[in-house]
């Protein structure tokens, strides 16, 4: 298996990430997850300006160009020749001893690599069902920040209770999930959270919001409550492996008829047009 390490692509047994990488101290980088659709990166662009965004915002200095990054992953991809899948990329702040401010000489560190997976065709179909927990993030969610350790808590407490995944809440207002993007579906109109601070910007949200419009679909960007979310006709889960996963349960009660809705069907069909 070859990854990306550094600047070099190497066999991954012949990576060696330093003890003093300000990724294990302090989770201090950022990442981001490509889709492979046909041996290609889907969205390619948008997730590399993410990328870059993220760690502008984080006040991270690319090791090189992002142009220079994509082609990189570009030739990754070309030597892993994975067909479906996922392309796993972070950059963190570099190696030096342990202090919590930026050090003076640390050169970013970037990995990449490639992971074969099938599209998750039983819950796109069939649907998942979702436990709702308070959101106890920081305040800047747009950044894909390695920090992550309210998500992975999350998610477990959802797996712990036989949920398959959790549904994040703020004073009241829902969020997003721990790895991915929600829309809500009431009386025809699709809703999801504005992209702001609580919320990853997230890639396949923008395509979603592309699509909608294309067919015709009302969306709303804008912030809906609890109370919206239990009466809600449809709920959806989107996100670069979730695609458009339906949500048919929310702490053990029924969403609209308990059933995978009509405007998931819509947009899963439309989506799955955007990479076949
Ligand atoms: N997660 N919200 C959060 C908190 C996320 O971590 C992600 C992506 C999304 C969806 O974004 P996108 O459509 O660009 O995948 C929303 C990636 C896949 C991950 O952490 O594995």
């Amino acid at each position: 298996k070859t990854v990306l390490f550094k600047d070099r692509l190497i066999p991954k047994e012949e990576v060696s990430v330093s003890i003093d990488d300000r990724g294990y101290y302090f989770g201090d980088g950022v990442y981001d997850v490509f889709r492979i659709y046909n041996g290609r990166l889907y969205e390619q662009e948008a997730h590399l300006l993410r990328l870059e965004r993220s760690a502008w915002e984080a006040r991270i200095a690319l090791p090189y160009p992002i142009r220079e990054i994509g082609r990189k992953l570009e030739e990754l991809l070309n030597e892993e020749k994975v067909l479906g899948g996922t392309l796993y990329v972070q950059i963190t702040r570099g190696e030096a001893e342990r202090i919590h401010h930026f050090p003076e000489r640390a050169f970013p560190v970037l990995s990449a690599f490639c992971k074969s997976a099938e599209r998750p065709l039983e819950k796109i179909r069939g649907g998942i069902r979702a436990l709702l927990l308070p959101d106890l993030r920081w305040l800047r969610c747009d950044i894909k920040s390695l920090n992550m350790m309210p998500n992975v808590m999350a998610k477990q407490q959802a797996i712990d209770s036989g949920y398959d995944e959790a549904i994040f809440e703020r004073n009241g207002i829902v969020t997003e999930c721990t790895s991915s993007n929600l829309l809500i579906a009431k009386e025809g109109t699709l809703y999801t959270h504005p992209a702001n601070e609580f919320i990853l910007h997230g890639i396949t949200r923008g395509v979603v919001i592309r699509l909608a419009a294309e067919l015709g679909v009302p969306l709303l960007e804008q912030a809906f409550t609890v109370e919206q979310l239990m009466k809600a006709d449809e709920v959806m889960v989107i996100g670069t492996m979730a695609e458009v996963t339906p949500v048919v349960q929310i702490d053990g009660k029924p969403v609209g008829a308990g059933q995978v809705g009509p405007l998931a069907q819509k947009l899963q069909a439309a989506f799955e047009a955007t990479f076949d």
